[in-house]
């Protein structure tokens, strides 16, 4: 039997099994997706044990290995060498570890999933770690007229800017914002994980028609809620996100398309 696991310290609420379990049933493949949480030490170690089994295809990563997991692939998609992370591990017939990052595929995925087109808008991302990093090259590929980053630490979007250099990237701080009519807005901190909000002050949701918040919750997340408050048309959280980087995941080592829909649905229900 193919198999499949999550890596990940704490894993025991972890989707993953669950969602990849579904995309099986779907094309009827019978494969086994275990949830792996090795000690901080223990993380290749562990890795490596998984693969060592013949019928091993791929795994995820997530928190707090999903760096150390960069340094374990062979090769590297351009989504995980910006974020300097990856969340899916291929391994191909030929032995070659594949390191993918499909957290901003998922996002791409996601948005359209709202009914939204990316061509020709203005996007703005408001934080600057890992979860904005692995969006960038998805967003950019996606031909959208300008992709604005803007961050608490702005030196640290400032630095992002300075290393994928396109013309249509930039960095705005804040007086910079105030003249950015954004269509979609996009919070990738890790704010709504502590139930903050990151500073919207100088963020004009008016002419906003997708306000995006990559954590997901139960509820309207604060930034969700705001966002609507604010005048943005639409808001939605990341559970489709969460599942359509899954599907790109399921893709890349099956090479078959689950359908999401009724996956996000089922999980939304719970
Ligand atoms: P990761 O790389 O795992 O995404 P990170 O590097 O800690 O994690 O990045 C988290 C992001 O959320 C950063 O942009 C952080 O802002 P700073 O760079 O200024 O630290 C942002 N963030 C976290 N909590 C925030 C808050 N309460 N308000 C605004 N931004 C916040």
């Amino acid at each position: 039997m193919n198999k499949f696991a999550v890596f990940g310290n704490p894993i025991a609420h972890s989707l993953s099994p669950t969602i990849h379990q579904m995309f099986a049933r779907q094309h009827n493949l019978t494969i086994s997706y275990e949830k792996i949480g090795p000690e901080e030490a223990d993380f290749e170690r562990s890795l490596h044990v998984f693969f060592a089994a013949s019928d091993a295809i791929g795994c995820n990563v997530t928190s707090p290995f999903k760096g150390r997991a960069l340094q374990q692939a062979d090769t590297l998609n351009n989504a995980a060498k910006l974020a300097r992370a990856v969340n899916t591990l291929h391994r191909t017939d030929t032995g070659q570890l594949q390191g993918y990052n499909t957290d901003g595929i998922g996002l791409v995925a996601d948005i359209h999933n709202q009914g939204i087109t990316l061509a020709n808008k203005k996007v703005l991302l408001i934080g600057a770690g890992g979860a904005a990093r692995g969006a960038i090259h998805p967003l950019l590929d996606e031909g959208i007229n300008t992709l604005a980053i803007t961050n608490r630490t702005m030196s640290r979007a400032e630095q992002i800017a300075s290393e994928v250099s396109h013309p249509a990237f930039m960095a705005l701080d804040k007086p910079g914002l105030m003249s950015f009519d954004a269509d979609i807005i996009i919070n990738t901190t890790s704010a709504s994980l502590h139930n903050q909000l990151p500073d919207l002050q100088h963020i004009s949701f008016v002419k906003c028609e997708l306000a995006y918040d990559m954590a997901y919750s139960n509820e309207a997340t604060l930034y969700m809620e705001r966002a609507n408050q604010e005048g943005a048309a639409q808001s939605a959280d990341g559970l489709g996100m969460l599942v359509e980087q899954a599907a790109a995941a399921f893709t890349i080592w099956t090479g078959k398309v689950p359908q999401t829909g009724p996956v996000i649905d089922a999980l939304r229900q719970r």
